[in-house]
Protein backbone atom coordinates (compact mmCIF):
# COMPACT_ATOMS: atom_id res chain seq x y z
CA UNK A 1 0.00 0.00 0.00
CA UNK A 2 2.77 2.53 0.60
CA UNK A 3 3.48 3.04 -2.93
CA UNK A 4 0.14 3.70 -4.06
CA UNK A 5 -0.60 7.20 -5.01
CA UNK A 6 -2.69 9.05 -2.24
CA UNK A 7 -5.80 11.02 -4.47
CA UNK A 8 -8.03 12.88 -2.40
CA UNK A 9 -10.09 10.81 -0.02
CA UNK A 10 -12.88 11.37 -2.36
CA UNK A 11 -11.15 9.64 -5.46
CA UNK A 12 -10.64 6.82 -3.16
CA UNK A 13 -14.26 6.60 -2.03
CA UNK A 14 -15.44 6.78 -6.08
CA UNK A 15 -12.58 3.94 -6.48
CA UNK A 16 -14.68 1.52 -4.11
CA UNK A 17 -17.99 2.26 -5.64
CA UNK A 18 -16.61 1.64 -8.80
CA UNK A 19 -14.72 -1.75 -7.58
CA UNK A 20 -18.79 -2.45 -5.85
CA UNK A 21 -20.18 -2.08 -9.05
CA UNK A 22 -17.67 -4.55 -10.45
CA UNK A 23 -17.88 -7.46 -8.34
CA UNK A 24 -21.34 -7.62 -7.40
CA UNK A 25 -22.60 -10.55 -7.29
CA UNK A 26 -26.24 -12.39 -6.17
CA UNK A 27 -26.49 -15.13 -3.54
CA UNK A 28 -28.25 -17.50 -5.95
CA UNK A 29 -27.21 -16.85 -9.06
CA UNK A 30 -23.44 -17.05 -8.37
CA UNK A 31 -22.80 -18.30 -5.13
CA UNK A 32 -25.45 -21.19 -4.41
CA UNK A 33 -26.25 -22.12 -7.89
CA UNK A 34 -28.86 -24.77 -6.85
CA UNK A 35 -25.98 -26.59 -5.30
CA UNK A 36 -26.15 -28.22 -1.15
CA UNK A 37 -23.77 -29.31 1.32
CA UNK A 38 -22.54 -32.75 1.66
CA UNK A 39 -20.38 -34.23 4.46
CA UNK A 40 -18.05 -35.52 2.27
CA UNK A 41 -15.80 -32.97 1.92
CA UNK A 42 -14.05 -30.79 4.73
CA UNK A 43 -15.53 -27.21 5.63
CA UNK A 44 -13.29 -25.35 6.75
CA UNK A 45 -9.66 -25.84 6.26
CA UNK A 46 -6.66 -27.01 8.16
CA UNK A 47 -4.85 -23.86 8.35
CA UNK A 48 -7.61 -21.79 10.43
CA UNK A 49 -9.76 -25.33 11.65
CA UNK A 50 -6.34 -26.18 13.44
CA UNK A 51 -7.72 -29.92 12.74
CA UNK A 52 -4.70 -31.62 12.44
CA UNK A 53 -3.80 -30.67 16.17
CA UNK A 54 -6.74 -32.41 17.33
CA UNK A 55 -4.68 -35.64 17.98
CA UNK A 56 -7.37 -37.78 19.60
CA UNK A 57 -9.25 -38.01 16.49
CA UNK A 58 -9.35 -40.22 13.03
CA UNK A 59 -9.16 -38.28 9.50
CA UNK A 60 -12.85 -39.09 9.57
CA UNK A 61 -13.74 -37.03 13.00
CA UNK A 62 -11.42 -34.63 11.67
CA UNK A 63 -13.57 -33.87 8.59
CA UNK A 64 -16.58 -33.32 11.32
CA UNK A 65 -14.72 -30.72 13.48
CA UNK A 66 -13.89 -28.94 10.19
CA UNK A 67 -17.70 -29.07 8.89
CA UNK A 68 -18.72 -27.88 12.70
CA UNK A 69 -16.33 -25.32 12.50
CA UNK A 70 -17.67 -24.15 9.23
CA UNK A 71 -21.00 -23.70 10.42
CA UNK A 72 -19.50 -21.71 13.23
CA UNK A 73 -17.56 -19.63 11.38
CA UNK A 74 -20.43 -18.53 8.91
CA UNK A 75 -22.27 -18.09 11.93
CA UNK A 76 -19.79 -16.05 13.40
CA UNK A 77 -19.25 -13.68 10.21
CA UNK A 78 -23.55 -13.51 10.46
CA UNK A 79 -23.28 -12.34 14.09
CA UNK A 80 -20.23 -9.58 13.69
CA UNK A 81 -21.50 -8.08 10.74
CA UNK A 82 -24.83 -7.32 12.58
CA UNK A 83 -23.03 -4.58 14.08
CA UNK A 84 -20.89 -3.30 11.42
CA UNK A 85 -23.39 -2.42 9.23
CA UNK A 86 -24.94 -0.17 12.23
CA UNK A 87 -21.80 1.61 12.80
CA UNK A 88 -20.90 1.91 9.29
CA UNK A 89 -24.78 3.59 8.49
CA UNK A 90 -24.68 5.45 11.92
CA UNK A 91 -20.82 6.84 10.79
CA UNK A 92 -22.92 7.45 6.94
CA UNK A 93 -24.91 9.83 8.33
CA UNK A 94 -22.01 12.26 8.60
CA UNK A 95 -22.07 12.88 4.53
CA UNK A 96 -25.52 12.94 4.25
CA UNK A 97 -25.09 16.70 3.01
CA UNK A 98 -21.45 16.17 1.83
CA UNK A 99 -19.29 13.99 0.07
CA UNK A 100 -21.33 11.86 -2.06
CA UNK A 101 -19.10 9.83 -2.93
CA UNK A 102 -18.59 9.01 0.40
CA UNK A 103 -21.85 8.32 1.31
CA UNK A 104 -22.54 5.81 -1.85
CA UNK A 105 -19.49 3.86 -0.48
CA UNK A 106 -20.75 3.54 2.81
CA UNK A 107 -24.15 3.08 1.85
CA UNK A 108 -22.81 -0.02 -0.12
CA UNK A 109 -20.53 -1.52 2.65
CA UNK A 110 -23.73 -1.38 4.28
CA UNK A 111 -25.94 -3.37 1.63
CA UNK A 112 -22.87 -5.47 1.18
CA UNK A 113 -22.90 -6.64 4.42
CA UNK A 114 -27.00 -7.21 5.05
CA UNK A 115 -26.61 -9.25 2.26
CA UNK A 116 -23.52 -10.90 3.46
CA UNK A 117 -26.02 -11.79 6.68
CA UNK A 118 -28.84 -12.87 4.33
CA UNK A 119 -26.34 -15.64 2.84
CA UNK A 120 -24.64 -16.82 6.62
CA UNK A 121 -28.66 -17.20 7.41
CA UNK A 122 -29.00 -19.55 4.17
CA UNK A 123 -25.89 -21.26 4.72
CA UNK A 124 -26.47 -22.21 8.29
CA UNK A 125 -29.80 -23.38 7.29
CA UNK A 126 -28.67 -25.46 4.27
CA UNK A 127 -26.12 -26.81 6.56
CA UNK A 128 -28.89 -27.72 9.29
CA UNK A 129 -30.19 -29.66 6.76
CA UNK A 130 -27.29 -32.33 6.21
CA UNK A 131 -25.36 -32.08 9.53
CA UNK A 132 -27.26 -34.12 12.48
CA UNK A 133 -29.69 -32.16 15.18
CA UNK A 134 -27.82 -30.55 18.43
CA UNK A 135 -25.77 -27.73 16.83
CA UNK A 136 -26.04 -24.73 19.05
CA UNK A 137 -25.32 -21.03 18.34
CA UNK A 138 -26.77 -19.36 21.38
CA UNK A 139 -25.69 -15.59 20.66
CA UNK A 140 -28.09 -13.00 19.85
CA UNK A 141 -26.60 -10.69 16.90
CA UNK A 142 -28.65 -7.70 18.28
CA UNK A 143 -27.63 -8.19 21.86
CA UNK A 144 -23.98 -8.21 21.21
CA UNK A 145 -24.45 -5.63 18.60
CA UNK A 146 -25.81 -3.33 21.17
CA UNK A 147 -23.54 -3.62 23.54
CA UNK A 148 -20.25 -3.88 20.90
CA UNK A 149 -22.12 -0.14 19.71
CA UNK A 150 -22.13 1.22 23.29
CA UNK A 151 -18.52 1.49 23.16
CA UNK A 152 -16.24 4.12 21.19
CA UNK A 153 -16.38 4.29 17.82
CA UNK A 154 -12.43 4.06 17.49
CA UNK A 155 -12.66 0.84 18.62
CA UNK A 156 -15.51 -0.54 16.81
CA UNK A 157 -13.58 0.73 13.87
CA UNK A 158 -10.73 -0.84 14.82
CA UNK A 159 -12.42 -3.77 15.55
CA UNK A 160 -13.94 -4.01 12.13
CA UNK A 161 -10.97 -3.58 10.62
CA UNK A 162 -9.51 -6.44 12.23
CA UNK A 163 -12.16 -8.72 11.32
CA UNK A 164 -12.12 -7.75 8.00
CA UNK A 165 -8.35 -7.76 7.28
CA UNK A 166 -8.49 -11.30 8.34
CA UNK A 167 -10.96 -12.18 6.07
CA UNK A 168 -8.84 -11.85 3.63
CA UNK A 169 -5.70 -13.65 5.07
CA UNK A 170 -8.30 -16.50 5.67
CA UNK A 171 -9.44 -16.61 2.17
CA UNK A 172 -5.93 -16.37 0.54
CA UNK A 173 -3.82 -18.37 2.48
CA UNK A 174 -6.19 -21.12 3.90
CA UNK A 175 -9.25 -21.51 1.93
CA UNK A 176 -8.05 -20.90 -1.34
CA UNK A 177 -5.41 -23.37 -1.83
CA UNK A 178 -7.19 -25.63 0.12
CA UNK A 179 -8.18 -29.03 -2.47
CA UNK A 180 -10.08 -31.11 -0.30
CA UNK A 181 -12.47 -28.29 0.39
CA UNK A 182 -16.24 -28.59 -0.48
CA UNK A 183 -16.70 -26.07 -3.58
CA UNK A 184 -19.84 -24.35 -2.37
CA UNK A 185 -18.55 -23.53 1.19
CA UNK A 186 -15.20 -21.96 -0.75
CA UNK A 187 -17.52 -20.30 -3.14
CA UNK A 188 -19.08 -18.70 -0.13
CA UNK A 189 -15.98 -17.02 1.44
CA UNK A 190 -14.73 -16.26 -2.16
CA UNK A 191 -17.46 -13.80 -3.28
CA UNK A 192 -17.68 -12.52 0.61
CA UNK A 193 -13.74 -12.25 0.55
CA UNK A 194 -14.17 -10.10 -2.66
CA UNK A 195 -16.58 -7.56 -0.59
CA UNK A 196 -14.14 -7.47 2.03
CA UNK A 197 -11.10 -6.04 -0.26
CA UNK A 198 -13.16 -2.38 -0.53
CA UNK A 199 -14.09 -2.45 2.87
CA UNK A 200 -10.79 -2.63 4.47
CA UNK A 201 -10.18 0.62 2.14
CA UNK A 202 -13.32 2.20 3.62
CA UNK A 203 -12.51 1.20 7.10
CA UNK A 204 -9.13 2.71 6.94
CA UNK A 205 -10.33 5.89 5.62
CA UNK A 206 -13.40 6.44 8.33
CA UNK A 207 -11.06 5.34 11.33
CA UNK A 208 -8.28 7.86 10.42
CA UNK A 209 -11.20 10.66 9.60
CA UNK A 210 -12.44 9.30 13.03
CA UNK A 211 -9.02 9.31 14.77
CA UNK A 212 -8.62 12.99 13.77
CA UNK A 213 -10.94 14.23 15.77
CA UNK A 214 -10.15 12.29 19.49
CA UNK A 215 -8.30 13.94 22.08
CA UNK A 216 -5.76 12.40 23.42
CA UNK A 217 -8.01 11.56 26.38
CA UNK A 218 -10.69 9.78 24.44
CA UNK A 219 -8.11 7.99 22.10
CA UNK A 220 -6.60 6.40 25.35
CA UNK A 221 -9.82 5.36 26.61
CA UNK A 222 -10.61 4.32 23.13
CA UNK A 223 -7.83 1.83 23.22
CA UNK A 224 -9.29 0.80 26.56
CA UNK A 225 -12.56 -0.16 24.70
CA UNK A 226 -10.91 -2.14 22.24
CA UNK A 227 -9.01 -4.26 24.60
CA UNK A 228 -12.83 -4.90 26.29
CA UNK A 229 -14.20 -5.62 22.70
CA UNK A 230 -11.35 -8.07 22.40
CA UNK A 231 -12.35 -9.87 25.86
CA UNK A 232 -15.87 -9.95 24.98
CA UNK A 233 -15.47 -11.48 21.63
CA UNK A 234 -13.27 -14.05 23.70
CA UNK A 235 -15.99 -14.33 26.12
CA UNK A 236 -18.21 -15.74 23.06
CA UNK A 237 -15.11 -17.92 21.43
CA UNK A 238 -15.15 -19.64 25.10
CA UNK A 239 -18.97 -20.42 24.98
CA UNK A 240 -18.81 -21.40 21.50
CA UNK A 241 -15.70 -23.54 21.92
CA UNK A 242 -17.68 -25.41 24.56
CA UNK A 243 -20.59 -25.56 22.80
CA UNK A 244 -18.85 -27.39 19.76
CA UNK A 245 -17.29 -29.42 21.35
CA UNK A 246 -19.91 -30.81 23.19
CA UNK A 247 -21.96 -31.46 19.99
CA UNK A 248 -18.85 -33.24 18.44
CA UNK A 249 -18.78 -36.09 21.43
CA UNK A 250 -22.53 -36.08 20.86
CA UNK A 251 -22.74 -37.34 16.97
CA UNK A 252 -18.85 -39.06 16.32
CA UNK A 253 -20.50 -41.82 17.05
CA UNK A 254 -18.50 -43.44 20.12
CA UNK A 255 -17.76 -42.42 23.48
CA UNK A 256 -15.86 -39.16 24.53
CA UNK A 257 -14.06 -39.68 27.58
CA UNK A 258 -14.35 -36.27 30.09
CA UNK A 259 -10.57 -36.00 29.94
CA UNK A 260 -10.71 -36.05 26.14
CA UNK A 261 -13.86 -33.86 26.16
CA UNK A 262 -11.86 -31.31 28.30
CA UNK A 263 -9.15 -31.64 25.82
CA UNK A 264 -11.07 -30.90 22.80
CA UNK A 265 -13.02 -28.09 23.95
CA UNK A 266 -9.20 -26.62 24.70
CA UNK A 267 -8.77 -27.55 20.72
CA UNK A 268 -11.69 -25.76 19.60
CA UNK A 269 -10.78 -22.92 21.63
CA UNK A 270 -7.21 -22.85 20.69
CA UNK A 271 -8.70 -22.64 17.09
CA UNK A 272 -10.95 -20.02 17.34
CA UNK A 273 -9.26 -17.63 19.08
CA UNK A 274 -6.50 -18.36 16.42
CA UNK A 275 -9.02 -17.61 13.52
CA UNK A 276 -11.02 -14.53 15.42
CA UNK A 277 -8.26 -12.97 17.26
CA UNK A 278 -4.89 -13.49 16.52
CA UNK A 279 -5.01 -14.13 12.70
CA UNK A 280 -6.11 -10.38 12.56
CA UNK A 281 -3.89 -9.19 16.02
CA UNK A 282 -0.69 -10.19 14.11
CA UNK A 283 -1.83 -9.08 10.54
CA UNK A 284 1.01 -6.93 9.66
CA UNK A 285 -1.50 -4.20 7.54
CA UNK A 286 -3.61 -3.69 10.97
CA UNK A 287 -0.49 -3.20 13.67
CA UNK A 288 0.59 -0.86 10.93
CA UNK A 289 -2.50 1.25 11.22
CA UNK A 290 -3.02 0.47 14.36
CA UNK A 291 0.50 1.69 15.78
CA UNK A 292 0.23 4.88 13.18
CA UNK A 293 -2.86 5.82 15.25
CA UNK A 294 -1.52 5.49 19.04
CA UNK A 295 1.58 5.07 21.53
CA UNK A 296 4.14 2.88 21.76
CA UNK A 297 2.62 2.47 25.67
CA UNK A 298 -1.01 2.01 24.48
CA UNK A 299 0.15 -0.92 21.51
CA UNK A 300 2.04 -2.74 24.48
CA UNK A 301 -1.09 -2.34 26.53
CA UNK A 302 -2.96 -4.13 24.00
CA UNK A 303 -0.52 -6.53 23.24
CA UNK A 304 -0.34 -7.00 27.06
CA UNK A 305 -4.22 -7.82 26.79
CA UNK A 306 -4.11 -10.56 24.08
CA UNK A 307 -0.98 -11.90 25.73
CA UNK A 308 -3.90 -13.29 28.65
CA UNK A 309 -5.71 -15.10 26.29
CA UNK A 310 -3.19 -17.31 25.34
FE1 LIG B 1 -19.01 -9.29 5.33
FE1 LIG C 1 -17.18 -6.26 5.27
Amino acid sequence: MDTLVQFPDTERYAHCIKASKATHWDIDRDVIKGRAFDLSRKYLPDGLSLAHEFTSLSGAEKRLVSQIQGRTYANVFGLVERFITAKLLEIGRDYWLGDQNALEALVRFSDEELKHQALFRRIEAMMAGVMPAGYRFDVDPDGVARAVLGKSTWAVLVLTLHIELFVQNHYRQSIEPDGELSALFKDVFLFHWKDECQHVVLDELELKRHDAMLSSADRDRAVDDFIALVGAVDGILQMQAGADAAYFAAICGRTVGSAEADGLTKQFLKAYRWQYIFSGATHPRFQKTVKNLITEPQFERIGTALATLN
